[in-house]
């Protein structure tokens, strides 16, 4: 499974590149907004940055809704880098959007992707990736994970090359439950990607193999 980091943060991005697990990054407007990037050669430039700190994809999303836009903001998008993935909304004219990119060659992410059907949509429309945002299913009482399972099916039922990019991840379990049932791509917060790394017990036996090893050096020392 792919990790992607979910932030528009520079510095973040960076820590993530330097642990040496990353593929790829995901940004939305409120994430960009986050940081303090607006007006449109600010939020231009800040993906080129974040292109030169990863060598993976990068989805950067539209913010317009009516077709002739998307395809407009889209292909400005995509020329920036060649890692850029154009991020659509799931919405009727960003469908239509999607297969207009496919068939230019131009790589997308459908974003906002709450139901099967929608991924069934974006599928057939030729989308790179779709976009289901588990956290927020759960958080509204409906299992996030389980329309990942869903969605996997149906792409292996019809070898759709689509790939799911689990989104809106809140913690390590997310991850994992994610790779259980075939994400392609998980997208993180750092934190629930650093959360991987901790064990008490990793912690307890790398102390004792330390002293253990210090014991012994002494012992040499003495004799
Ligand atoms: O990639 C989409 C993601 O950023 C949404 O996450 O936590 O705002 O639901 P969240």
């Amino acid at each position: 499974m792919k990790f992607f980091i979910d932030t528009a943060s520079l510095a973040q991005i960076k820590e993530a590149q330097e642990l040496g697990v990353l593929d790829g990054v995901t940004t939305n407007p409120s994430l960009m907004a986050k940081e303090g990037i607006s007006g449109a050669n600010a939020v231009l430039k800040h993906y080129v940055d974040i292109c030169s700190i990863v060598d993976g994809d990068v989805s950067a999303e539209v913010i317009a809704t009516d077709y002739d836009g998307i395809v407009r903001e889209g292909e400005h998008l995509a020329a920036l880098h060649p890692n850029i993935v154009v991020k659509v909304p799931m919405i009727r004219d960003g469908v239509k959007a999607l297969k207009y990119f496919s068939n230019k060659g131009i790589r997308t992410n459908c974003t906002l992707i709450f139901s099967a059907g929608q991924a069934l949509l974006a599928a057939k429309a030729g989308a790179t990736y779709v976009s289901p945002f588990i956290g927020r299913l759960d958080d509204v009482s409906t299992d996030g994970v389980q329309l990942i399972e869903q969605i996997r099916v149906i792409y292996d039922n019809y070898a759709y090359p689509t790939e799911i990019l689990a989104a809106s991840i809140r913690h390590p379990m997310h991850i994992i439950q994610c790779a259980e049932v075939g994400a392609d791509v998980a997208t993180c917060p750092l934190s629930a990607i650093t959360a991987l790394f901790d064990h008490p017990l990793t912690t307890i036996g790398l102390e004792k193999f330390l002293s253990d090893h210090q014991k012994a050096a002494q012992k040499g020392v003495k004799a």
